[in-house]
């Protein structure tokens, strides 16, 4: 058999959060075992690997992106045994497996942070980033955390304050210190011995600050805000420049590549939120020595028009470059793509030509769990909010639980995810949609999503090829054409609710398989509602 090294290269990441997937264990969270044991159906998907959030040791205060032990699993979540299997499984099934590394911070409770918090003299004082406060006794400077309010906290044992980013229990590393960037790579060869193919990395651009901690600037009128963040939340309100994407990260991301590539076939796939997200990512996916791909908050984000995907598709071409992106439609950060992009539109047909149009495009792409489901938002009742970015700014801003509810195996009232009462309640009106009840029904939107999968997995110039926008004198319509080794293959998505013609010029062999519909007579193109369609041109 041989083997594909750049499996990543226009591969397909189903994304798992494994508190939500499977309980085994029967204690309401999901784990490692639930996991392994619903592996053939994500194969049977046609992915190529899955991509597992956070599974490591942690006090769970953002549900695993604080993390106490980079070497360990959470018991919540089984053992190291339970992971290998995880993983020898995976192989089997012909699957990579990719962890998430969230190491722009740790848990406050990780040895490191208890150590460093001690005085200013121990050997990991300088391990975090840690700032005299003004003479006025306020925090250093005006930089702020995502998660709301100040980005630093005052530490009343070490009389200084520290930096979070994110809450006031995820301290922020300090990069610029040697002994810390090594430590992280020595945790993740960790991983890499143990076979993993890959890292999700969380908030990449994170991961260094200006050591001259200097206010950031506000963001000039008119000028676009940070993506990453919802709009009703102040950091937005500034222009990032002294808190993120650092010039010193570049070398840093060298290093972990030169490591990286001491392991061959696997992959590194950085979150990027930042202020210009696409310069960044041609920053750092390309040249082929930092990161192999990158994802960015545009199709996370809320607008979805045609002119608005044509508008991102154009900068990726002009800005990108020979970089590589990974397109996501949802994940576990934010409000499910059916109700986000599609909550007008036809519960069907939208999520599947939604999917068609990340599954047509130059980059990778990356499933959240129950998309192939069709799954809409899940309502969470403010009782049972767990998500501590919900509490705050409720109910304008309801936190992330809503996407990140169990997974719907059947229409049992805990939908086959658990024998007890769930971490996150289960969404009544996802049951009908369960994997069990599509399932059975031919027609199902889940059927639709593994044939298109299949179908495009096995064509090279969707997976690999370079791509370009056409115009096909219809706005409403999105035109491209994928090209590989010779072939072209022109795609055009129709993602509005009405049917749309265009006239196709120059001689087309059409392709199916696909599972969608279109009338091609003459040049003249038709398309009903929420359609695709593919051809080869010659
Ligand atoms: C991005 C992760 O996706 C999100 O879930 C987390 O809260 C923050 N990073 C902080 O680690």
């Amino acid at each position: 058999m041989t083997t594909n090294l750049n499996w990543w290269k226009g591969g397909i990441i189903y994304q798992i959060y494994p508190r939500s997937f499977m309980d085994a264990s029967g204690d309401g969270v999901g784990d490692l075992a639930g996991i392994t044991s619903k592996l053939d159906y994500v194969a049977s998907l046609g992915v190529d690997g899955i991509w597992l959030s956070p599974i490591f040791m942690s006090p769970m205060k953002d549900f695993g992106y604080d993390v106490s032990d980079y070497r360990d699993i959470d018991p919540m979540f089984g053992s190291l045994e339970d992971f290998k299997a995880l993983v020898a499984r995976s192989h089997e099934l012909g699957l990579k497996v990719m962890i998430d590394q969230v190491i722009s911070h740790s848990a406050d409770v990780h040895p490191w942070f208890e150590e460093s918090r001690q005085d200013k003299t121990n050997p990991k004082a300088d391990w975090y980033v840690w700032a005299d406060p003004k003479p006025d006794g306020s925090p250093p400077n005006n930089w702020l955390s995502i998660f709301g309010g100040s980005a630093w906290k005052w530490d009343s044992r070490r009389l200084q304050y520290y930096l979070h980013n994110f809450l006031e229990s995820q301290p922020d590393f300090n990069f610029h210190n040697p002994e810390v960037r090594q430590a992280h790579l020595d945790n993740m060869r960790f991983w890499l011995d143990l076979g993993v193919d890959g890292f999700r990395l969380d908030t990449v651009n994170f991961y260094f600050h200006s050591e001259g901690l200097e206010d950031n600037p506000p963001v000039p009128a008119g000028e676009p805000k940070t993506m990453g963040a919802p709009h009703d939340n102040p950091y937005t309100y500034q222009r990032h420049v002294y808190d993120l994407s650092r010039p010193e990260n570049l070398d840093f991301l060298k290093d972990m590549r030169a490591m990286m590539d001491e392991y061959p076939g696997t992959t590194a796939v950085g979150e990027i939120g930042d202020d210009f997200p696409l310069k960044r990512m041609a920053e750092y996916t390309s040249g082929g020595d930092k990161l192999h791909m990158a994802y960015t908050f545009d199709f996370l984000n809320t607008p979805h028009s045609p002119d608005y995907i044509r508008d991102v598709l154009k900068n990726m071409q002009e800005i990108v470059g020979d970089g590589w992106p990974c397109w996501a439609l949802s994940n576990h950060d934010v409000v499910r793509s059916r109700t986000r992009w599609g909550a007008e539109e036809d519960a069907e047909a939208y999520p599947l030509i939604a999917l068609a149009l990340i599954l047509s495009l130059r980059g990778s792409v990356c499933l959240y769990q129950g998309e192939e489901l069709g799954l809409p938002e899940a309502e969470v009742p403010f009782e049972r909010i767990q998500d501590p970015y919900g509490i705050p700014l409720w109910p304008v801003f309801k936190g992330r639980d809503g996407c990140r509810t169990p997974m719907v195996w059947d229409d049992s009232a805990l939908g086959g995810f658990s024998t007890v009462e769930p971490w996150l309640p289960v969404d009544a009106k996802h049951l009908p949609l369960s994997v069990a009840v599509q399932e059975a029904n031919p027609d199902a939107l889940l059927h639709k999503v593994r044939q298109l999968i299949h179908w495009r997995q096995k064509q090279p110039a969707l997976v690999n090829g370079e791509l370009s926008q056409c115009d096909l004198g219809n706005g409403q319509l999105i035109g491209l054409v994928r090209e590989y080794q010779g072939e072209r293959v022109l795609v055009v998505i129709n993602m509005t609710n009405t049917s749309q013609s265009a006239t196709l010029n120059g001689t087309v062999s059409v392709l199916d398989g696909h599972g969608f519909t279109s009338t091609l007579e003459g040049k003249t193109l038709t398309l009903p509602a929420y359609q695709a369609f593919y051809a080869t041109l010659s």
